[in-house]
């Protein structure tokens, strides 16, 4: 199955069940000060959530771009080291604005994971709110998945951490229920700690799904103070990472290895004249330079543009980091990275026209801050490296720079922090 069909599926399961398939929103969030981009499904509903807004519509399915990459989700440090954290991501969901609940919530996600996605049952897993002061534990989530076929042993629960969702420090939110898949070799191994295994951050287990149950919002009072409120009607809204569930449908082992994103690596490796081997600093780089393209491309597209303050300065870091990989570690001396994200536009544009339609735009907005930053990248980069020489630690190689040299460097030769900061932890060098 491509991730092309994945997605189309998701889409076309919940328009049969009454859902309006509604376009992704930009990446640039509308009317909405409290986000950097648009970091999840439901933030082209929030209004919609709370009330204040009515659609001619109670159920909606999406495809939604989103970028986490400062602010509450910020993934932009995992990104190229783990299996599974990318800027640029695709939210499939599906949403119930006080239409159904809980119960048809979990009933359309077995049958379409189970019955569409033909996923073994005996490698799902089902977490559920344990609950605390605040919010009582979701007991009834527990019955409706035994409900839907479910073995109860399968249905763990955590804490606020991993089963309370929010989208900011306001806004609506909820009890969540997540759906992890085991990649692993025996599902039905009884030697492992469940509650961790499945929890964990390893590569055996994958969260693919997160059911939102949308039923408060969250407000400030007094500086640092929230209550609850109860939202008008209880709503859902669900989450599954498009590259995730790929992944587990695929049979590969990390997201980049996906139809979705490996011919973007493919394409990097054979610009710089090199192959891809996945474990090593030049693999690392690819991932970094094929993510990178894709949340560069698509938050040029939606307006964003790269810049010194808020959403804009994490773009121009995005983008540098990506820049910075392909000099450093690919041995690429030109601009390159325009390349990608030309390539990123032909991949992905039947399903995103945006794309397409700002390709000359997009062109000339890298190819102008790969030449600005290619520049100081030049003549900083070799300071900072005299800096690192000349403060390292014979034994260890690593070095402890201190914060007044760094900020001559900013200030004497432009070298941005981020940059430092991407240098300096990915040598694990350490600031006193
Ligand atoms: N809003 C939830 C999430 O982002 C579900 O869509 O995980």
């Amino acid at each position: 199955m491509t991730g092309n069909e994945v997605r189309s599926i998701f889409l076309n399961f919940f328009a049969k069940h009454g859902h309006k398939i509604v376009k992704s929103s930009p990446l640039l969030p509308a009317n909405d000060p409290t986000l950097l981009f648009t970091n999840a499904g439901m933030n082209q509903f929030k209004d919609v959530f709370l009330g204040a807004e009515t659609r001619d519509y109670k159920r909606a399915t999406t495809s939604q771009k989103c970028v986490r990459a400062g602010g509450k989700h910020n993934d932009l440090d995992e990104v190229g080291k783990t299996a599974r954290h990318h800027t640029f991501f695709e939210m499939l969901g599906n949403f119930s604005f006080g239409d159904y609940f809980k119960e048809d919530a979990i009933r359309f996600a077995w049958d379409l994971l189970v019955n569409e996605y033909k996923l073994d049952p005996k490698r799902l897993w089902f977490s559920v709110f344990a609950g605390d002061a605040e919010v009582s534990a979701d007991d009834e989530a527990v019955e409706l998945w035994v409900k839907a076929g479910a073995p109860r042993e399968r249905v763990l629960k955590f804490g606020r951490k991993d089963n309370f969702w929010q989208m900011g420090e306001t806004g609506p939110c909820g009890p969540c229920s997540e759906i992890h898949y085991y990649l692993g070799e025996n599902p039905e191994d009884p030697a492992f700690n469940k509650a961790e295994y499945v929890n964990g951050d390893g590569d055996d287990t994958v969260e693919i799904w997160n059911l939102v149950f949308m039923q408060y919002n969250r407000q400030e009072i007094a500086p640092g103070q929230y209550k609850l409120d109860p939202l008008p009607a209880p709503s859902v809204d669900t989450g599954a990472g498009l590259e995730r569930v790929t992944a587990v449908l695929q049979g590969v082992k990390t997201n980049y290895d996906t139809d979705l994103i490996k011919p973007i690596i493919e394409f990097v490796a054979k610009l710089a004249g090199k192959e891809y081997k996945a474990q090593t600093q030049e693999g690392f780089a690819m991932r970094v330079v094929a993510d990178h393209a894709r949340a560069t491309t698509f938050s040029i597209a939606d307006g964003i543009m790269p810049g010194n303050e808020g959403r804009n300065y994490v773009l121009r870091k995005i983008m540098r980091r990506a820049i910075y990989n392909g000099r450093e570690n690919l041995g690429f001396n030109g601009e390159f990275f325009y390349k990608v994200c030309e390539f990123v536009i032909d991949f992905m544009k039947d399903a995103y026209p945006e794309l397409e339609a700002q390709r000359s735009y997009i062109e000339k907005m890298v190819r102008l801050e790969e030449k600005r930053f290619g520049a100081t990248l030049t003549v900083g980069l070799k300071k900072l490296e005299d800096l690192v020489n000349a403060n390292k630690d014979e034994q260890t190689g690593k070095a402890i720079l201190s914060a007044s040299s760094l900020a001559k460097l900013y200030d004497t030769y432009g070298v941005p922090i981020d940059l430092m900061y991407v240098v300096l932890i990915q040598g694990k060098h350490s600031i006193t």
